[in-house]
């Protein structure tokens, strides 16, 4: 008896200690004799995603925080291609419909700009892509301007200058980030108050509205543009903006979530089980998982994996209305076996993010099953990292992590929790 207690002891004694020095204990397995896993939290898969580790002035890799271990990456998507695509939706509706789509008939298409995030690597290229494709960008140091422009009635702003589309002038009448007072970005309430100000400002003058997400988009769409007849166009495919392009939303664009939901576990799982980064994305897995190549690139040099985008708009949008659904060609069980359930911790960075929270996350959990993770979603308030970090509290129960930060140039609030 006396034996048993000691050998308790002792067992105890050790699991503290495994816990203490960020080891994380496995269980006991029928047939395993012997049960320790000596990952260090430092060590452990960790994917960024959805926010790319980067300056938020500059735009540069983070390079340190998306190479901190061997089997570390970040997944989104090819923010330029998908800037491109929305400008060009832009720009191929205006050329549709020219005979129509000068409201007053003053010779300008004057059109209003929801920015998400200034900061924010995806919402820089759709503002510079936006401007591309309407003629109306100018380059500073060999790069376009994507500073918000306040208001330009005048057409006298000097971050944008007037565009040309056919016969017809283009001007961004106004644009601004879309930032609530508690300091949340991408804020979907407060694009629906500045369309609010911005029509009894412009009014009629206004023949476009354009958002960098549907979030937003939808909020301005169902505030004042569905009304008026004004076409919205946004970003995201979110179900709800697909199904109001049946009610005149304009369009939006697809950037892959269904593939972007699938790379973030994916990374991870393949690093847990041992196998090459690659197998289930470009070389099939044994379940049949496999990714083509129209459908997202790797930089290995960025350590980044990027879905492409697609264009949705009243042609098309009948493919594209849930945006829940997994993509077919990766959607096999894979055994446990092979996979064995393993815990992840992951981060929304804000719980209230349409995107995150109606397309993103729902994805991820189909995703979770057929991988065979336990996830720990954890959703943040989108304003703070430290309401985020402190729910790290202790990363040895994990055995892998999925980071969302709130800003892209504090990949280290994270890190350091690992260390
Ligand atoms: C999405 C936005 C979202 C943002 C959050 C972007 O990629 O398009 O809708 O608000 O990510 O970080």
């Amino acid at each position: 008896m006396k034996k048993r207690l000691a050998l308790l002891a002792m067992v105890a004694a050790l699991a503290v200690s495994a816990v203490a020095c960020g080891k994380t204990e496995e269980k006991p397995k029928d047939g395993d004799k012997k049960t320790e896993s000596t990952t260090e939290n430092k060590d452990k898969p960790l994917v960024w995603f959805n926010r790319q580790p980067s300056n938020s002035s500059t735009g540069d890799l983070d390079m340190a925080a998306l190479s901190f271990n061997d089997d570390t990456y970040y997944v989104g998507f090819d923010a330029n291609q998908g800037a491109e695509l929305q400008g060009q939706m832009v720009k191929e509706y205006i050329e549709a419909n020219i005979d129509k789509i000068d409201r007053n008939g003053d010779g300008v298409i004057g059109y209003v700009l929801a920015i998400g995030d200034i900061g924010h690597n995806d919402s820089i290229a759709r503002t510079r892509g936006v401007r591309k494709a309407l003629g109306t960008a100018v380059e500073k140091d060999g790069a376009i301007v994507s500073d918000p422009v306040g208001t330009n009635g005048d057409g006298s702003a000097t971050v944008v200058k007037d565009g040309q589309v056919g016969s017809l002038k283009v001007r961004e009448l106004a644009s601004q980030e879309m930032k609530n007072s508690a300091g949340a970005t991408w804020d979907a309430a407060t694009a629906g108050n500045a369309i609010g100000a911005w029509a009894s400002s412009f009014g009629d003058e206004i023949d476009i509205v354009i958002s960098n997400n549907d979030g937003m988009g939808m909020s301005m769409f169902n505030a004042w543009s569905s009304d008026k007849k004004v076409p919205t166009f946004g970003y995201d495919a979110n179900s709800d903006a697909v199904a109001a392009i049946a009610d005149g939303y304009g369009g939006t664009i697809s950037q892959h979530a269904d593939v972007q939901a699938y790379l973030t576990l994916r990374v991870l799982r393949n690093a847990l089980d041992g196998v090459d980064v690659d197998t289930g994305i470009g070389t099939a897995d044994e379940a049949g998982n496999v990714l083509s190549e129209d459908v997202y690139v790797y930089k290995a040099d960025e350590r980044s994996y990027y879905a492409l985008n697609v264009a949705v708009t009243a042609e098309n949008y009948k493919d594209f209305t849930d945006s829940t659904v997994v993509w077919k060609p990766v959607s096999n069980q894979l055994s446990e076996e092979t996979s064995p359930t393993k815990k992840v911790w992951l981060n929304i960075y804000n719980a209230s993010d349409n995107f995150l929270s109606s397309t993103y996350q729902p994805l991820l959990q189909n995703y979770d099953d057929l991988m065979n993770l336990d996830v720990e979603y954890i959703g943040g308030d989108g304003q703070t990292e430290s309401n985020i970090t402190n729910r790290l509290g202790n990363p040895n129960e994990y055995d892998a992590y999925a980071i969302n930060m709130v800003k892209t140039d504090n990949a280290a609030s994270y890190t350091a929790l690992l260390q």
